[in-house]
């Protein structure tokens, strides 16, 4: 797979994107992860790329025409590799091709991104992220080049390079081969809408906290099944609402209606 960041602080991206799982991955060949410079798309001497909103009104915008030249050139290069790639394996299958890549603009008035969401961005071969900074990008070029608005959270951040890097993150370890552990992006929080099961390493005892004896039996099932129990757990109490879109079969709903009715109240004791 295959990122490119459209962005006005290239370094900082790339910098936080090298290092650990995903800069292995990168180093492997599975992704690609390239940081484009709108400055460089500069149309003035002083390559100046923002100006005041009409209107008045505090701050700076990122105008269009540098983040317009921006995109034009990478979605060129982009469409040029894949022509290139059909050739090589002379394929007739030119959708792709043809198809311009989808382009995210970061923005708090976006969409929340979720797990679902990286799931389904995973299937692109090329995800562009269009990161604003001061007060935003001139409206215009945001309704020619994107596809997608996409927000991290309900707060507001100076700029789109941090929610940018999350994305990254959370949609490249879903890139088959991207954790060697193929079964651990399967099953973790999020998965069915459920949280983790809390997980204990070694020493058995640490300041007097034992790891639960069932971990240590050896019994397969007994363990999937603690596990299970326990990811419901902590989903009700942790992250009720989430809870509500997971799929318990009918006798894990009375489990843990009984579970609560038996809990209820403990943390307040
Ligand atoms: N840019 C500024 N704040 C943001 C947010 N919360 N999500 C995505 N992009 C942003």
């Amino acid at each position: 797979m295959n990122f490119h960041i459209l962005t006005l602080f290239p370094e900082m991206v790339m910098n936080g994107l090298n290092t650990s799982i995903i800069g292995r991955a990168v180093q492997a060949g599975l992704l690609s992860i390239e940081a484009v410079n709108i400055r460089d798309y500069a149309f003035n001497k002083h390559q100046s790329v923002d100006d005041y909103p009409y209107g008045g009104g505090a701050g700076m915008l990122m105008q269009a025409e540098p983040v317009y030249l921006a995109y034009e050139a990478l979605a060129e290069r982009i469409r040029s590799r894949r022509a290139g790639a059909r050739a090589d394996f002379s394929s007739s299958d030119n959708t792709a091709e043809e198809r311009r890549p989808r382009v995210v603009y970061l923005s708090p008035q976006g969409d929340v991104f979720c797990q679902s969401m990286a799931e389904e961005l995973a299937k692109e071969e090329d995800l562009i992220l269009l990161c604003g900074h001061y007060e935003g990008i001139d409206e215009r070029v945001l309704e020619e080049i994107v596809t997608d608005y996409v927000s991290i959270g309900d707060y507001v951040l100076t700029g789109g390079e941090l929610p940018a890097m999350v994305m990254v993150d959370a949609i490249s370890r879903l890139v088959p081969g991207v954790l060697h552990n193929d079964v651990s992006a399967e099953f973790e929080s999020f998965q069915d809408n459920l949280l983790e099961y809390p997980q204990y390493s070694r020493p058995e005892e640490w300041h007097g906290k034992k790891v639960p004896p069932v971990l240590l039996s050896g019994h397969h099932a007994n363990i999937e099944k603690w596990r299970r129990e326990q990811s419901i757990i902590r989903t009700y109490e942790r992250r009720p609402d989430l809870l509500e879109k997971s799929a318990l079969t009918d006798k894990e709903k009375k489990w843990l209606r009984e579970w609560a009715g038996q809990n209820s109240g403990e943390k307040n004791d």
